[in-house]
């Protein structure tokens, strides 16, 4: 059972999701999504396209029995972190571990090869090639994950635009004057931004006693016998412009697979982006029918769904597309607004279909 030290007066697990930057993630809408839910009676939840993982975490909270899933490697390694772990911590001893680079003469230095002048500077470059193959060589799957986790944390943190689309080292170092303070979380210390990444990924870890885990897959291959499945695809705006994780996130990915990257590598792109193949979910023009065949292939459960008011397919065509299978369908929309680039707003909706 879960040890009490771990639950306040009410019962309730003391833990807390870690700060993450991550295109799409629903983490400030989280509790009105859950509020969403309530009155629903489901045991199993499926988190299709996870991501930071924050609606896992907290159907773990509410002591649901989770799945998580996303289909990149990455995602899939915070998963283990975040919601597959039961209580795994990184001690001082393990921080020491990993962070020791004193016999480091010979390791490979892929990173540094590769990416010169393209994301971070030399000296961090080498600091990735030195923390990756500490991390490789830990043996527990769990602190592994953990010690990922605030790798991957640290990395998007020093990134302009948090995203790896571009060879935009540049932009960091420019001697300009800026009207955004980016510049100072830019420049700390990738061994500052670990520790702290640690330190939040260790007061995220608990157990609910649940049969709780994360997979890596297209959701679509997926079991469709959970009661609850959460589906927060990535999003075509109205405009038609979709969202590539795979290419905002090619250089995370490659961390996992070190010793492979040089081969999975496309080198016609000038960030050294991995190989991809292309995604029904990035483009207008297919994403209408990989919906459809989504909540066909779950179907038979409740279906939660995060949308915004002006998505490709339109809320009016998936609200029938889930009538046609027989579902009750509410949809809720937030009072939060978000603004994008182009100056409109943005509403964040959620269908629930019964
Ligand atoms: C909008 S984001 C999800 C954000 C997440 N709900 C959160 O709050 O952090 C969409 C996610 O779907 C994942 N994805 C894209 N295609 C997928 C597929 N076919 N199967 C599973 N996951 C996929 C992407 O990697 C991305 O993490």
């Amino acid at each position: 059972m879960i040890a009490p030290s771990q639950t306040d007066l009410f019962g309730n697990p003391v833990c807390e999701f870690p700060s993450t930057r991550y295109q799409g993630s629903k983490q400030k809408f989280i509790n009105w999504i859950w509020s969403c839910l309530s009155g629903l009676e489901f045991e199993t939840v499926l988190d299709a396209f996870g991501g930071t993982g924050c609606f896992s975490y907290t159907a773990k909270k509410h002591w649901k029995s989770v799945q998580y899933n996303d289909i990149l490697g990455f995602n899939a390694v915070i998963g283990k972190a975040l919601i597959e772990n039961q209580g795994e911590t990184l001690n001082e001893s393990d921080i020491a571990y990993v962070l020791d680079f004193s016999h480091h003469e010979n390791i490979p230095t892929f990173i540094s090869d590769t990416f010169h002048d393209i994301y971070y500077t030399d000296d961090e470059n080498r600091w990735l090639d030195d923390i990756l193959y500490n991390i490789r060589s830990m043996e527990d799957e769990y602190k592994r994950s953990l010690a990922y986790f605030a790798v991957f944390q640290a990395c998007i943190a020093k990134r302009p635009y948090n995203l790896f689309h571009r060879k935009n080292l540049y932009v960091r170092m420019q001697d300009v004057k800026r009207s955004f303070g980016n510049k100072k979380t830019w420049d700390t210390p990738f061994e500052t931004h670990f520790r702290k990444f640690v330190a939040e990924a260790n007061r995220s870890a608990f157990d609910n006693n649940k049969l709780c885990q994360a997979s890596c897959a297209d959701a679509m291959s997926l079991p469709s016998s959970y009661d609850l499945v959460y589906i927060d695809t990535p999003y075509v705006s109205g405009d038609g412009k979709g969202t590539d994780y795979a290419g905002f996130y090619h250089f995370l990915n490659g961390m996992i697979d070190y010793d492979q990257w040089k081969n999975n590598i496309d080198y016609s792109t000038p960030h050294r982006k991995l190989q991809t193949s292309p995604s029904p979910w990035t483009s207008p023009s297919t994403i209408t029918i990989a919906f459809s065949s989504l909540l066909e292939h779950f179907r038979d459960s409740i279906l939660a769904i995060s949308y915004r008011n002006d998505g490709i397919p339109s809320i009016d065509w998936i609200a029938s597309a889930l009538e046609s299978y027989g579902k009750d369908v509410t949809i809720f929309e937030s009072d939060s607004m978000k603004y994008v680039l182009s100056n409109k707003t943005t509403k964040e909706m959620l269908l629930v279909a019964r």
